[in-house]
This record gives C-alpha cells, structure tokens and sequence, in this order.
C-alpha cells in the first residue's frame, strides 16, 4: 500500500482510465494489458485498466478489450475512484478539453497525445492541473515516439534555450522529399501520399503549416519557458512550391524543407513555420520522409539532436505508455508537480516583420536590357543587398527569362516591401515565389 503524494489517497494499484480505443489507443491498450508484469515492475505498483471509453460499443477494434472494461459514458470514468490515471486518446479539441479538465478537477493525472488541446488549452489545463496537485504528460502530442518534451522540461531543464529548429510534420517532409529526388510538383506527391495514407483527404492542417505550428507553440512554451499559443507562430505551407524551386534550390547547394523555427530574440521569441532552404550537407537537409527531427540550441549542453518517427500507432503508444509510467512512478514516490512541467510567464512574440535572415526570389522577368538594374535598384532603395543573382532559364520566343536572387541579411518587412515593388515593374510578369534562407 501506498500514499499518493499529490491527491493524498492510499492505495495497492494504478487504476487507469482509457479515453478512445482507435489507432493509438488500442495500442494503449494492448501495452498495459500484455505488457503488465513489466510494467508493475518499472512501476513498482500493478497498473489496472479499469476502463476504456468509445463511442461504438459494437465496432470490431485492432485490439479487443474484456467486454466489461468498455463503456460509451464517460461520466464512469469520472466516477470510479479507482481511476487514477486518465488516458486522453479520443482526439478533437473541445470535447477532450473538457474531459481533460473534469479528469483533473476530480484529482486524477492525465496523460495524453492530443497536440491540439495542448497547443490551445495548455496554459489552462496546466494551470488547473497545478492547482488541484495533479500531472499532465503529453509526450506524444509533439513527434509521438521521439522524446522530446520529457528532455525539455527534465533532462535539459537547468539549461538556457537558445533556439529549437525542426521538421515536425512527417506528412509534408514525405511530400517535400518526394519533391526534391523526384522532380514533381506538389499536386502529384500530395495525392499519391492520400493513397498511400500518409496524407489525410483533407490535407490541410499538414500542407498549411497548421499542424507544425500547434506542436511549434508546445515546444517553445517549454523550451523558453514563456507561454507561446497556436496563434502566436506564424505560417505558411508548401502548396506554392514548385519542382524548379527544388531544382535551383539543388543547383544552389540547398535542400527545401519545412522548417518548425523558435529563438530567443530581442527581449522575445521569435516562431514561425514556413518552407526554408537549408544547407544540402545540414543534418536537417537530411531528414527524409516521414522522419522527424527537433534540434534544441543550449548554453550548457550545446545543440542536442532529437530523431525518429513523428507519427503512428507504435511510435505514439511508446510515449503515451512512458508517460503512464512515469506519472504512476510519480504516485509511487509522492513526486508533486513542479513548474518546469509548465509554461512560465507572459511571453513577447516578435512580430515576423523583425525577422532577419536571407531570402531566395525567383522570378519571371522580360528579357531585355536593363531589367536587371531596375531590379536591383528596387533591392538597393531598401538597403537589401544581393549575394547572387542568376538567369536560370531563357525564353527566346517570348522575350522572356527566369531569375533566382539570394539576398544577404535582410530585414523581412524591407523583402516584402520590395516584393510589393518589383510587382508593379512593367518588367517584372511574375514574382513566381519567394523562400527563407536558414544557415542551420
Ligand atoms: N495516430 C497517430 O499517429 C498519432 C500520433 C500522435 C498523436 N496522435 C493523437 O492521438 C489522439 C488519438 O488519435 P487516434 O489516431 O488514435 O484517433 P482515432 O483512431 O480516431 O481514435 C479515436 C478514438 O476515440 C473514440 N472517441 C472519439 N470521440 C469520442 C467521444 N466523444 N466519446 C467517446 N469516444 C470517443 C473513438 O471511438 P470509436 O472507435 O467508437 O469511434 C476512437 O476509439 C489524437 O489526439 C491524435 O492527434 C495520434
């Protein structure tokens, strides 16, 4: 028998709750009942699931539970003071918010994967959760299987964040992957990856940037220990990329990828998500497929990298069940929650027009004499200078010709100053896209 340290109650086993038996709950599921034995031993406590909340009581599942554990009224869950621990795996936000919240005002710990109710509703859930002396864990909600947010706020707790870069969208590095080694334009990939499964019917949140900015805002709220929201990151997705900008971007010496950005800057932290060239002998230039990989920039510990899979049943079971662990390790040893499991104070987000870094332009422009310089003055009048400027294609029938720019170091709201411009050049026909630069 034992005494929870933070509700206080006695007991001689972890009563767990399960919310949601899909794809990652019934591996859940699977885990604590097949993998008891092990578990009870880490946990130096059996762990009993006592419940599994659905919404069909009828569907045939990849794992199947005793019959009595299911149940489709949550308020059960609620109810039984044997549950401990409640496993929050039925997605969406509002709903999950709540059960999240109702869990914890009634004294019990939380684990779950849901990045969305956390990149919404973090600062509240774990507000509530500190008040009421109960943990939250949420290691899959960012990069599933790979430890990510365990290190940020245990192993590298002591550490200065300075900056944390990575591809944490395993969907759209699959695409932008395919992009590059194949030379095909982003609507092809996107719906050979629907077949495949690795891209949803509505791929939005994915190829928006949307999904990548969710778990940006968890990382960096404990990464800089400052409160970061969803809204906060700015976005931009890959659908306007384009199998040449792939193939300049190699000429150039570089790989295109999604990059998740958070810095310290100026008194603030600077978040953003958006398409960037990155050095092709990078680590991150490396990263192939549905690969993630977070890199965290410290003062004591210097760059650490984080690698593996970002998505799947098995991967995102890993983390949920770790969590289960460590918060029944946590009863077991009356560990209290502390704040670095939290986002700290009031955070000053940098607007992305401060944004300082170097910028690809490629451009479709009439092929005569003096284009260039008044291209260039353009640049020039907003002390924007240019590091390269190449012709990539020529149009002898139509008078026309392709150009790629890479600027130096320059201020984001003189670049979108002068994009403004040089679409009102009678000898610019299109601005066809422009990409940020990151020397990582
Ligand atoms: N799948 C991944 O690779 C992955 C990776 C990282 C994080 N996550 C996160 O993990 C969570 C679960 O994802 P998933 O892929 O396992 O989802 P899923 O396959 O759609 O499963 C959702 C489960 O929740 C149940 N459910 C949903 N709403 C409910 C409600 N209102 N009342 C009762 N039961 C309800 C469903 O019941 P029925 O089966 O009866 O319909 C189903 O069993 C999400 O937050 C997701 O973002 C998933």
């Amino acid at each position: 028998m034992t005494l929870d340290g933070s509700t206080g109650k006695r007991r001689e086993s972890i009563g767990i709750g399960l919310l949601g038996l899909g794809t990652v709950g019934s591996g859940v599921a699977k885990v604590l009942t097949e993998e008891a034995d092990r578990l009870a031993e880490i946990a130096t406590m059996p762990m009993t699931l006592r419940l599994v909340l659905v919404r069909d009581l009828t569907k045939t599942r990849d794992y199947s539970v005793a019959p009595d554990l299911l149940t489709s009224d949550v308020e059960t869950v609620f109810a039984d003071p044997d549950i401990d621990i409640v496993v929050e795996l039925i997605g969406g936000v509002e709903e999950a918010y709540d059960y999240i919240c109702r869990a914890i005002s009634q004294g019990k710990h939380v684990a779950t994967a849901n990045k969305d109710v956390m990149a919404r509703h973090g600062a509240e859930i774990l507000s509530l959760a500190r008040e009421k002396g109960v943990h939250v864990l949420f290691e899959a909600s960012v990069g599933a299987g790979i430890p990510i947010i365990g290190p940020l706020t245990r192993d590298l707790a002591v550490n200065d964040v300075r900056s944390i870069s990575g591809i944490i969208n395993g969907t759209t590095n699959y695409i932008l992957t395919k992009m590059a080694k194949e030379g095909v334009d982003f609507a092809d990939v996107l719906s050979e990856a629907q077949s495949l499964g690795y891209a949803e019917s509505d791929p939005t949140n994915d190829v928006e940037g949307i999904d990548a900015s969710y778990k940006l805002a968890i990382l960096a709220t404990l990464a800089f220990r400052t409160k970061v929201a969803d809204t906060d990151v700015y976005h931009e997705g890959i659908t306007k990329l384009t199998a040449r900008d792939f193939r300049y971007a190699q000429e150039l010496g570089y790989a295109i990828k999604l990059l998740a950005l958070g810095r310290k800057e100026n008194g603030g932290v600077q978040v953003r998500v958006h398409p960037a060239l990155v050095p092709s002998d990078s680590m991150i230039a490396k990263v192939d497929g549905v690969l993630n990989a977070v890199e965290v920039d410290t003062d004591l510990a210097g760059r650490v990298l984080f690698h593996g899979r970002g998505a799947g049943a098995l991967p995102t079971t890993s983390a949920v069940v770790s969590d289960v662990l460590q918060i029944a390790q946590r009863i077991v040893g009356g560990v209290r929650p502390h704040s670095a499991d939290s986002g700290g104070d009031e955070s000053i987000v940098r607007p992305m027009t401060d944004l300082e870094t170097r910028y690809y332009l490629r451009m479709t422009v009439a092929e005569r004499p003096g284009v260039l310089a008044q291209i260039t003055k353009v640049f020039g009048d907003r002390q924007i200078s240019i590091a390269s400027i190449v012709h990539k294609e020529i149009d002898y029938d139509d008078l026309k010709a392709e150009i790629v720019i890479i600027t130096n170091l320059a201020r984001e709201a003189s670049v979108q100053d002068a994009i403004s411009q040089l679409e009102q050049l009678e000898v610019v026909i299109e601005v066809g896209n422009m990409i940020r630069v990151e020397d990582l």
